[in-house]
């Protein structure tokens, strides 16, 4: 089944129509457990197409379906519960600092009205999914950018949406931390088999995770390629080093530099 259909959107945020819109038609379906890394060059509207998808943006024409309902199309009641199915983790984390992790964590509960007892119950055990039970009573300070992130995907598993939806999570975070955390999304995703939409600037990091890579282009924003990733799973990282895998992410530097004009790059 189509989890998330994308279906002919187009957005425009500079009403001048001798500039080119932000997203040309974008048309992509992506299947129910599927993982779907996003690339592109920094400008191209990836993360424009990642708010659409979640409802946070309307797009200019088209619409996006999740489960086959409109969210675009649809009234705020209706969207709510649509979108309920939604998880969002953003390149920032947006903890609340004066929150504990676990606190945090238990916050999409609360606004779902949760009891507190359960609340707790759940939070505690999205944070030991993460790896992160040591630190429950830590506020978002006393915490690393990785631990920091960790907290952010438990806030977003812990309603168990369906959808996925990541924006550059691990942007932020040291190569090595960045394998560690790779490894325990792959884990997770294994054992929850969620569907997720993952933005990356990092071709390693999409071939690493990814079922399936699009790559987008900017000027309007479109998608220029859409690959298969084959490799079995669990993939180590060893297995970052195969020729195989060497060969698939050359292919992707190239769409993305035959994509790329320097103009793009100044953010
Ligand atoms: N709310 C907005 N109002 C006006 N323009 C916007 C708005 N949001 C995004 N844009 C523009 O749309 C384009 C795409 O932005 P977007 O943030 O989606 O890019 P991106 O691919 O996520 O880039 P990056 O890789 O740097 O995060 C940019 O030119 C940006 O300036
Ligand atoms: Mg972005």
């Amino acid at each position: 089944m189509t989890a998330i259909h994308v279906d002919r959107i187009t957005k425009r945020f500079d009403p001048d129509p001798g500039k080119a819109p932000t997203l040309g038609t974008i048309d992509l379906a992506i299947e129910d457990g599927e993982f779907v890394a996003l690339l592109g060059p920094s400008g191209c509207g990836k993360t424009t197409l990642l708010r659409m998808i979640g409802g946070l943006e309307q797009p200019t024409s088209g619409q996006v379906l999740i489960n086959g309902e409109s969210v675009s199309a649809a009234s705020k009641a209706a969207r709510r519960r649509i979108l309920a199915s939604v998880g969002f983790v953003f390149q920032e984390h947006n903890l609340l600092p004066w929150r504990s992790a676990l606190a945090n964590v238990a916050v999409p509960l609360e606004v779902r009205g949760m009891a507190r007892a359960e609340r707790r119950r759940v939070a505690a055990e999205m944070l030991a999914l993460v790896g992160l039970s040591h630190a429950e009573g830590k506020l978002p300070h006393e915490l690393s950018g990785g631990m920091r992130q960790r907290v952010a995907i438990a806030r977003a598993l812990s309603y168990d949406p369906d959808i996925l939806l990541m924006d550059e999570p691990f942007g932020a975070v040291d190569a090595q931390t960045r394998d560690v955390l790779n490894l325990e999304l792959q884990r997770i995703w294994m054992r929850r088999r969620k569907t997720v939409v993952f933005v990356t600037h990092s071709v390693h990091e999409a071939v690493f995770l990814a079922d399936r890579v699009v790559v987008m282009g900017a000027s309007p924003g479109r998608v220029v390629e859409d690959l298969r990733i084959t490799t079995p799973r669990p993939r180590s990282l060893e297995a970052t080093m195969t020729p195989e895998f060497l060969a698939t992410a050359a292919t992707l530097r190239d769409f993305l530099s035959d994509h790329f004009t320097p103009q793009e790059s100044a953010t």
